[in-house]
């Protein structure tokens, strides 16, 4: 079967398809200067399906996609920037959570949206583990401060916890790990886009996160008892991961940030 069929009702022979393709792999080159898909496209295609999401006559529809997996724009106009601008400025980590646990249907919500997150060669490297109860992120916290017992790093921490103050994973109800097998191609980076979606996702219907750098530092020392109670498939490294819940303080102001440092040139 062809990898890409165009519909000659509809085609106008624009164009659009060939130039939006990342691999310049379709031309207008078949019979009448219709589009047509080079034969490296078996090895090269990356399944984008941008060719089919950009035609504005609907004419192509890719053999490895179904067509009623593209989903409409809608009105087609994103937030503007003041909207968007005011999510991404109001957004903070968040240290302090109320208790109570988010449905798993929220999460999942949430989640879905990240699917879009780019990634590299759109490989959507990205695997999730989502934490559903404070007392499994309290498991992983303890394990985290086991690992800084082992060196000198945040003393404080260290006794912070003994005298009951959790300031690793700050007593959040869920923890989200983004982990990805690490023969991908750019896994790390692909975590972190996905996970700053899921960021600003949640910060959009009231819910909190933070990065848990320290677990991180953790997981990358190789603290072998937190790589156990994670247990992640075989040959998956984590990449990323943060803490989220409902937060128990609102913020009521934007802090000041560094100006942006901008070398223009032309
Ligand atoms: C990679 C990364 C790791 C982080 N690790 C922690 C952490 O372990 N604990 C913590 O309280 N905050 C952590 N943070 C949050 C930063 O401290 C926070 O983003 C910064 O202070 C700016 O505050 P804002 O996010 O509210 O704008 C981390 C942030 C990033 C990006």
């Amino acid at each position: 079967m062809a990898m890409i069929t165009i519909d000659r009702t509809r085609c106008k022979k624009d164009g659009v398809c060939a130039a939006e393709c990342p691999f310049s792999l379709i031309s207008l080159t078949g019979e009448d200067g219709f589009p047509e898909i080079r034969p490296a496209a078996a090895r090269l295609c990356i399944q984008c399906g941008h060719c089919v999401a950009v035609c504005p006559q609907d004419a192509l529809s890719l053999a490895t996609m179904k067509t009623a997996d593209f989903l409409p724009i809608g009105n087609g106009s994103p937030p503007t920037i003041k909207k968007t601008g005011q999510l991404l400025t109001s957004r903070r980590s968040i240290r302090s959570y109320q208790q109570q646990t988010i449905p798993q249907a929220h999460i999942e919500q949430l989640l879905e949206v990240c699917r879009w997150a780019p990634s590299a060669k759109n490989a959507q490297p990205v695997h999730w583990l989502v934490l559903e109860t404070p007392e499994a992120v309290q498991q992983l916290a303890g394990l985290t401060v086991d690992w800084l017992r082992t060196g000198t790093a945040y003393p404080g921490i260290v006794t912070a916890w003994d005298q009951g103050k959790d300031m690793v994973l700050r007593n959040a109800p869920h923890l989200l790990v983004a982990h990805a097998h690490q023969d991908s191609l750019k896994p790390e980076i692909d975590c972190t886009i996905a996970l700053t979606y899921f960021d600003l996702a949640a910060h959009s219907c009231g819910i909190g996160t933070c990065w848990a750098g320290i677990l991180m530092s953790a997981v990358a020392a190789g603290y072998q008892p937190l790589l156990d109670a994670l247990a992640l498939p075989e040959g998956h490294q984590l990449y990323g991961a943060m803490i989220f819940g409902y937060p128990r303080f609102p913020y009521f102001k934007i802090p000041a940030r560094k100006e942006a440092r901008i070398i223009w040139r032309s």
